[in-house]
């Protein structure tokens, strides 16, 4: 007999996220009370000024099919927001707006990708990237992110990664699950590697404006000779805690456009109309409401850090982006699996760092997305089940 879903679909495996998840749900029916760390979303709802903009749109007829590349206006702002936050001159027809981050993952690999390409992807990372790689059928290549380096790339382990089939690098930061934040010679180092083995870069910036202490977030894009090799995928889903939303864009040069466009055309059409005109006020108005959910974040992760410090067993470095803490369970002797399972049976559910790659093996991952008061209680559960390991 025939088999009804493709072979390819053999290469593509159900995320690690949502086994915990399932374990979260079937506990809760149960009635247990477990407090889920797993979430990647902000836990704030959308500013009401994006939502007023959106519905105004909607009651003034903008309900029908835009340009595939999304709103002229909105792509306009979006260059302007190149300009002023990351220093890059992208002209708006460079610009796609996508539904979401994650179809201008999907586009880029599709434009960029044949099959037997090799696309390096350093780990732990968000799995959506090899998932995409592999729906292309090029070949995903591992590189390990080390937490002795921050979870930032060695220069030295990317160049011995590549070969001659090597065509795209990826890189995410801030980073998920990691925290971890490039320098700008962090990037200089990345980016003379790039040059060297003539390779497009997709950099995913989506958490660019969750960075704390003395960290900055810098595109690789802004180094010399590197716009004309780089894809910047971001969105609105973190800053503007606009998950549900999905709009996200993508930039890159107008060769790589001109084939991403095509891909776009023809699965989504286009990004949801008046949810761009939401993207038009996000954008446009006071960033105050971003920095307002940043200093919480930041609060959160301060608290969170500092107490898991203190838990024997646990090693927490101190990530400098997006939302999460990515702390090692190496000490307890469990693998990050058997850690997650044990701590979901106390109470907390987090990712085992397994599900972000083989180099997260030996971490969890905590979204810090909850309320201060939750993630205290949270801290204090955990604290008592390292004991009881
Ligand atoms: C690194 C990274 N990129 C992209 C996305 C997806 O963003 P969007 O909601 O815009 O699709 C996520 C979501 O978790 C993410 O962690």
């Amino acid at each position: 007999m025939k088999s009804r879903t493709a072979e390819k679909m053999n290469l593509i495996p159900f995320s690690g996220i949502r086994k915990v998840f399932e374990k979260v749900n079937e506990l809760k029916s149960q009635g247990e009370d477990v407090i889920n760390l797993c979430i990647g979303r902000p836990d704030f709802d959308t500013p009401e000024h994006i939502k007023i903009q959106a519905k105004n749109a909607m009651d003034n007829g903008l309900v029908h099919y835009t340009s595939n590349y999304g709103l002229e206006e909105l792509r306009n702002v979006v260059s302007e927001k190149f300009k002023k936050d990351n220093g890059l001159n992208i002209d708006g027809s460079q610009v796609i707006m996508t539904v979401g981050a994650n179809e201008a993952v999907f586009i880029t690999m599709m434009a960029t990708l044949d099959p037997d390409d090799e696309v390096i992807i350093p780990n732990p990372t968000w799995p959506h990237y090899e998932t995409c790689a592999v729906m292309t059928g090029a070949k995903p290549v591992s590189v390990p992110l080390k937490e002795k380096n921050g979870f930032i790339l060695d220069p030295a382990d990317l160049e011995a990664a590549i070969s001659n089939k090597t065509k795209l690098l990826i890189l995410n930061t801030p980073g998920n699950p990691t925290g971890g934040v490039y320098s700008e010679s962090d990037l200089e180092a990345v980016a003379e590697i790039a040059k060297k083995h003539d390779l497009l870069v997709l950099s995913d910036e989506i958490y660019e404006h969750l960075v704390y202490d003395q960290a900055r977030h810098n595109s690789i894009a802004k180094l010399p000779g590197m716009q004309d090799k780089t894809i910047i995928v971001n969105g609105f889903s973190k800053a503007y805690s606009m998950t549900g939303w999905r709009l996200g864009y993508v930039a890159a040069p107008p060769d790589i456009i001109s084939a991403m466009i095509r891909i776009h055309q023809y699965t989504v059409t286009c990004a949801t109309s008046f949810v761009q005109a939401g993207g038009v006020s996000a954008l446009t108005s006071s960033q105050e409401c971003v920095n307002e959910m940043k200093s919480a974040f930041d609060e959160r992760r301060k608290m969170v850090v500092s107490r898991l410090q203190k838990i024997k067993g646990i090693n927490c470095n101190n990530p400098q982006g997006a939302f999460y803490v990515f702390p090692s369970v190496k000490e307890t002797g469990l693998s990050s699996e058997e850690a997650a399972y044990h701590f979901i049976g106390h109470g907390v559910a987090m990712v085992p760092g397994s599900a972000f790659g083989e180099y997260g093996e030996g971490y969890l991952r905590i979204s810090y997305a909850s309320s201060y008061e939750i993630l205290e209680k949270a801290m204090d559960r955990i604290e008592k089940a390292v004991d009881l390991i």
